[in-house]
């Protein structure tokens, strides 16, 4: 975990903050096989990131959109907070500014001095804890997306269950295609067995000295991945 509560102190009273700088691989084929299956599952949790589902919108849940309040049925000042979409469409149109924390309503009625504006209203389940208020201005920061990822399970060991995912989400973009980088294939079971037997699959995945690291940029496979590719090893790498 990586949301420190004092670094967030720190940049909000110093106006000081430094947002995440992510920049994504830019894929060199995007072309998909047609014959693949979608891949729809969510990413695995990055700790570097909030996301509305698993972060913001329970506290949205057990502190707002409750009723007598931001449920449907209420809708407070127009205001529902009971979804992603129900809070996009709500009537206060700067209720959310992607990006910008400090112009969002939903942000502001958090730190509010005012008891009279505060959000939940003192006696009512508020202030939020600051922990809370930093979820919610660095979702908002990180660009208030609809946004879900799934724990890692780190006993999985199936080829379609965690490791397809894996190269799906970090690996193919330029391993695929007619002319994959490196002339390593990861997008079937075979070219997946040939890189871990005979091009350092794992070597280059774990960030050993003697394999180039891979994702060359970008985040590197978690330690849960990493051990879900070993299990799948160890298991023989059964196309399963
Ligand atoms: C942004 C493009 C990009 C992404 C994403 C990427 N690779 Fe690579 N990969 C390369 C390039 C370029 C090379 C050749 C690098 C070199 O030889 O120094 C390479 C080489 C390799 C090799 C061959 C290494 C060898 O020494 O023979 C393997 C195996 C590999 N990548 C696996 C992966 C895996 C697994 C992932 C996902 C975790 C991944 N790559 C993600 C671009 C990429």
């Amino acid at each position: 975990m990586n949301r420190s509560l004092s670094s967030f102190l720190l940049a909000t009273t110093a106006s000081l903050w430094i947002g995440c700088t992510h920049s994504p691989a830019t894929p060199t084929d995007p072309t998909p096989d047609p014959n693949d299956p979608p891949i729809e599952e969510a990413p695995p949790c990055d700790p570097e990131v909030v996301y509305f589902e698993q972060d913001v919108l329970p506290i949205l849940q057990s502190s707002c959109g409750y009723s007598g309040c931001h449920d449907a049925a209420t809708a407070e000042e127009g205001i529902v907070l009971i979804s992603y979409a129900s809070m996009m469409n709500s009537e206060e149109s700067n209720l959310v500014v992607a990006g910008q924390p400090q112009n969002s309503e939903l942000y502001d009625v958090l730190d509010e001095d005012n008891p009279d504006k505060l959000m939940p209203p003192p006696g009512d389940g508020g202030p939020l804890s600051q922990e809370q208020i930093y979820l919610i201005w660095t979702w908002l920061e990180q660009g208030a997306l609809n946004n879900s990822c799934a724990d890692c399970d780190s006993t999985l060991a199936s080829y379609s269950g965690a490791i397809e995912l894996t190269l799906a989400a970090s690996c193919t973009s330029c391993h695929s295609g007619a002319t994959p980088e490196a002339g390593v294939d990861l997008t079937s079971h075979p070219g997946v067995v040939d890189a871990v037997t005979n091009r350092k699959l794992m070597g280059c995945i774990r960030h050993d000295a003697y394999a180039p690291a891979m994702p060359p940029s970008g985040n590197p496979l978690t330690d849960c991945q990493i051990q879900q590719f070993q299990n799948w090893i160890d298991a023989g790498m059964p196309n399963d």
